[in-house]
């Protein structure tokens, strides 16, 4: 049996709770409250945050304080704190907070992206080799990943065809994408279609990371990864508590929950560096944070299994 342990197999869970999770909840957290999430996740042994959203205070308030998260973010050890980033402008406001990694993010839906940042797709793609212009123009060494939401399905135009993914895929690469996340933003995905795009986008990366950014919307985000990670992915986007959802994707609540992602990826021999009992205690602290807001997840409320480390320390 192949032990992907003792392989140096390792996974990566990146947390993006307070982008993807907070764009949703009523409540504002504090700049201070924020910062103490990423300290912790650290703790935990998470290695990449999603810090915050460089995109209009006046659209998403929980992001005003987005320069003041990302400078303090960078004050703390071990962290690769990133950004999410609609257009050149927000590329701009990260790297001028000192960010050295945004995401850039587009939908592969047409209906979705004009939904979302109020322009095609094909405008979106442009907008991107506007940040990578600007970068070689300011001689920057900030890190430009590129995200495809939508890849799996619309839940305003409905389907979307691989091939249409593949050819946004390769044009982000050829702009000049460093790493790519490819996204179920609306929990559309099956594990059969995942296997099949994911294959595919392994293939044209050319060795760039890639990372799986999946919605339990349905109820498949764990069979998701796990269809990822037999194709070869090793990085996946989760969500503290399941928290999260698109302002433009009706009732698409919930990323996969950071605490089941880890339990899920160290049950199948990966090692992700995680300790999933930090995790659930900084989630209970959270949860007070965030009164009414639905917090999802099986570990937190179930606890590992007994068997969890030792089956963990032999896979
Ligand atoms: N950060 C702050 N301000 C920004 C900005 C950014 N990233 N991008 C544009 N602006 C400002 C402009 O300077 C302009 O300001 P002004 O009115 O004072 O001149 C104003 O916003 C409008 O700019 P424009 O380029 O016309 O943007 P828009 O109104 O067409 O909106 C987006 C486009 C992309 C900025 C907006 O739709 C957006 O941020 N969408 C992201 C939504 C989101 O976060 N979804 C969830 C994550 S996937
Ligand atoms: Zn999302």
């Amino acid at each position: 049996m192949m032990n992907t342990r003792e392989a140096g197999n390792r996974a990566a869970v990146r947390e993006v709770g307070l982008r993807d999770g907070l764009q949703m909840v009523r409540t504002i957290l504090t700049p201070a409250q924020k910062i103490e999430w990423c300290r912790r996740t650290v703790a935990a042994g998470v290695r990449e945050i999603e810090v915050t959203s460089f995109v209009p205070p006046k659209l998403i308030p929980q992001f005003g304080d987005s320069a003041e998260v990302a400078r303090a973010a960078l004050e703390i050890d071990g962290l690769l704190a990133s950004a999410l980033v609609p257009n050149l402008k927000g590329a701009q406001r990260a790297a001028e907070a000192g960010l050295r990694k945004v995401d850039f993010v587009l939908s592969a839906s047409d209906e979705h992206n004009r939904k979302n940042v109020r322009r095609a797709t094909a405008e979106s793609v442009e907008d991107f080799g506007r940040i990578i212009e600007w970068r070689k123009e300011a001689a920057s060494d900030l890190v430009v990943g590129a995200g495809i939401a939508t890849a799996f399905g619309c839940a305003i135009s409905g389907e979307v065809r691989a091939d249409r993914v593949l050819g946004i895929l390769d044009a982000l690469l050829a702009l000049g994408a460093d790493e790519i996340t490819i996204a179920d933003t609306v929990g559309y995905a099956n594990p059969a279609q995942v296997r099949a795009l994911m294959r595919d986008v392994i293939e044209r990366v050319e060795g760039r990371p890639v990372t799986c950014h999946f919605h339990d919307t349905r109820g498949l985000g764990l069979a998701n990864v796990d269809a990822a990670a037999q194709v070869g992915v090793r990085s996946f986007d989760a969500s503290l508590g399941g928290l999260g959802g698109c302002p433009f994707a009706p009732n698409a609540t919930g990323n996969i929950n950071t605490e089941d992602c880890v339990h899920l990826l160290e049950s199948l021999g990966f090692h992700t560096g995680i300790d999933v009992r930090m995790l659930i205690e900084l989630r209970r602290e959270i949860e007070a944070w965030l009164p009414g807001e639905s917090f999802a997840g099986a570990i937190s409320r179930a606890g590992l299994p007994k068997t969890y480390d030792t089956r963990a320390a032999m896979a």
